[in-house]
């Protein structure tokens, strides 16, 4: 269509379904990260506790099935807020949360990895969000600063599994990783997603993308919408305009269409931002408007010194 809204039906109003590989847990590919919920720097409570309630009861309601979150998040102010809003949890919705960091005090991010810690850190998120099993855990290496950084994690993907049977977890997934940390841990358990720093302007892990599309594991990226720094394009604006869409919703849509494993979870704070983000499912970008978007990591690529 020319405005670029397809028809849609419930089916594929949220970006159509997706399982993860091996398990029971299928998801809208329209999900929702909860990180925006804590307070300033993801620290403490947020300014509007009500806000942050209205805004995980808005995104169930309208059909979102997967929230993305840590004990970590406050810490534990934004699992707190999950439960606040939705527990008893509806029987469809899975919860994402992540082990690997520990917020002191002065709010620095820490990380805590040691077996030890990995299973308070599991203990920690079942009793702030009020269950007996966590659906997916993410083993979040603390990496570098800008992505991940090569090195074994065998020994908390080792942990992990070990929870895994003693019935803790379901499933497990990784965050920050590089193709081989993902090989590594495969050759320790199965794992289902994986979470990283990935958005228009930001393709790194193309080539990890194919790979776990041919294994049907899902990719998650994090920081969608350029997270602490959102995107700007002029050209991402000018698609905007045209499709009558926002250009965080493109950036959103163009997500959606570069590969069928790749799941969202946008973060925000704000229930009118949660609808626009939700709406961008419904954008259908042509094949020219892709290879237009597909320009903007080109051109950030060649501005790099
Ligand atoms: N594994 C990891 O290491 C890791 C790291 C970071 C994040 N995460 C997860 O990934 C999720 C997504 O990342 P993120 O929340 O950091 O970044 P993001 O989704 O890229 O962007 C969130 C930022 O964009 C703003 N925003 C959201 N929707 C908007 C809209 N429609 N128009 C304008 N601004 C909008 C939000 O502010 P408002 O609140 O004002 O809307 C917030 O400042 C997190 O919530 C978290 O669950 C994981």
């Amino acid at each position: 269509m020319s405005n670029g809204i397809s028809n849609t039906t419930s089916e594929t109003k949220l970006g159509g379904r997706f399982t993860f590989p091996g398990t029971s847990l299928t998801v809208q590919r329209m999900g929702y990260g909860a990180m925006q919920l804590a307070g300033p720097g993801v620290f403490g409570p947020p300014k509007d506790p009500e806000a942050a309630v209205a805004v995980l009861r808005e995104a169930v309601a309208a059909g979102v099935n997967h929230i993305d979150t840590s004990d970590f998040y406050g810490p534990h102010v934004t699992n707190q807020i999950i439960r606040q809003a939705l527990h008893p949890y509806p029987t469809e919705l899975v919860i994402v949360t992540k082990l690997g960091a520990r917020r002191p005090a002065d709010g620095s991010w820490q990380s805590a990895i040691s077996p030890e810690d990995l299973t308070a850190g599991v203990h920690d998120n079942l009793r702030n969000l009020g269950l007996d099993a966590l659906d997916i855990v993410n083993y979040r290496a603390m990496g570098a600063i800008h992505g991940p950084k090569e090195g074994s994690i065998a020994e908390q993907v080792t942990a992990l599994a070990d929870l895994r049977r003693e019935g803790l977890i379901r499933h497990l997934g990784l965050s920050n990783v590089t193709a081989a940390q993902v090989a590594e841990a495969q050759a320790i358990t199965d794992i289902v997603c994986v979470q990283n720093h990935y958005n228009l302007a930001h393709r790194d892990d193309d080539a990890l993308i194919e790979d776990l599309a041919r294994q049907g594991i899902a990719y998650v990226p994090f920081f969608p919408l350029g997270g602490f720094t959102p995107l700007q394009s002029s050209t991402l604006s000018a698609v905007a305009d045209r499709l009558g869409a926002t250009p965080m919703q493109v950036a959103l849509a163009w997500l959606l269409h570069r590969s069928s494993n790749i799941l969202l979870i946008p973060g925000t704070s704000s229930v009118a931002h949660l609808r626009e983000n939700l709406a961008a499912a419904q954008l259908t970008l042509a094949p020219e408007t892709l290879a237009e978007l597909d320009g903007i990591a080109a051109e950030g690529m060649a501005a790099k010194p």
